[in-house]
């Protein structure tokens, strides 16, 4: 139960700079092609011609097993993340769409996440999507080195389910540098004033999946897709954070 934390010099943050800009630039290319009729394998295009023009490599494509067979992961309306792009998802208005996006440059890696609404959406999608946002800037504001790691999970939480949301447990953030999953992992509920102490040259990826049911996800067979059990609606952003000694940088944007 050993935790390694990698703690990164500012040579090192720059380096993860660079990458998370040509994250956040390859997902401003996806976004502007999330349009109704769509499909999500073209989205996926996108995000693998972005990378060819911008000199970097997928941190996704072959991760893990089963080896995940994409560069994005594309999560349409309840799907909570990393649905795989498929010819035969097609986006339709009124769909929501979590896209998320990782890529390595200069031996560090980017990851960063975002739900875009496809025309007009419910006030039902629309409210889900704006809170989850929310609540990710919230937990941004927590990375201040002296306060500690349960303080951004509370101020994700403690958001969310007074407006009648839930927080998914099954996955969460994580430490991210030379590997795209570093200790430690970053839940998106807790309590406040406790775990880890934080402090400059931590850098994570917070990335909180709120549904607009309960909190409980299934794994589909292709060993990848999490849906909502309930099937209800799920939103998810996630950016790649700096804590500095002037407070929290957002390297995803
Ligand atoms: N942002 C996700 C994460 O941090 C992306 C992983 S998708 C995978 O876990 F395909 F690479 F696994
Ligand atoms: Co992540």
């Amino acid at each position: 139960l050993e935790m390694k934390i990698f703690f990164k010099t500012k040579a090192e943050i720059d380096k993860m700079r660079d990458v998370n800009r040509i994250v956040a630039e390859i997902l401003n290319l996806v976004e502007e092609r999330c349009k109704p009729g769509v499909s999500t394998a073209e989205l996926n295009e996108v995000a693998d011609r972005g990378l060819k023009k911008l000199g970097a490599l997928s941190a996704f494509l072959g991760y893990a097993t089963p080896p995940y067979p994409a560069v994005l992961c594309t999560s349409v309306d309840h799907v909570v993340v990393h649905g795989i792009p498929r010819k035969d998802v097609v986006l339709k208005e009124g769909n929501i769409i979590g896209i998320d996006f990782g890529a390595i440059k200069h031996g560090f890696v980017g990851d960063s996440a975002r739900t875009v609404m496809i025309g007009q959406v419910s006030d039902e999608a629309r409210k889900l999507v704006e809170a989850t946002k929310r609540s990710l800037d919230l937990a941004i504001e927590r990375c201040v080195p002296g306060n500690r790691l349960q303080d951004i999970g509370w101020a994700v939480q403690s958001f969310v389910e007074p407006l009648g949301y839930s927080v998914v447990r099954k996955f969460v953030g994580h430490g991210i540098g030379r590997a795209m999953h570093e200790d430690p992992q970053v839940p998106n509920y807790g309590e406040p004033n406790k775990g880890l102490r934080l402090k400059a040259g931590l850098v994570l990826a917070i990335e909180p999946m709120i549904n607009a049911g309960g909190p409980d996800v299934e794994l589909l067979d292709d060993g990848w897709t999490a849906v909502t059990r309930d099937g209800a609606l799920s939103a998810h952003f996630e950016h790649s954070i700096a804590i500095t000694e002037n407070g929290p940088e957002i390297l995803s944007r």
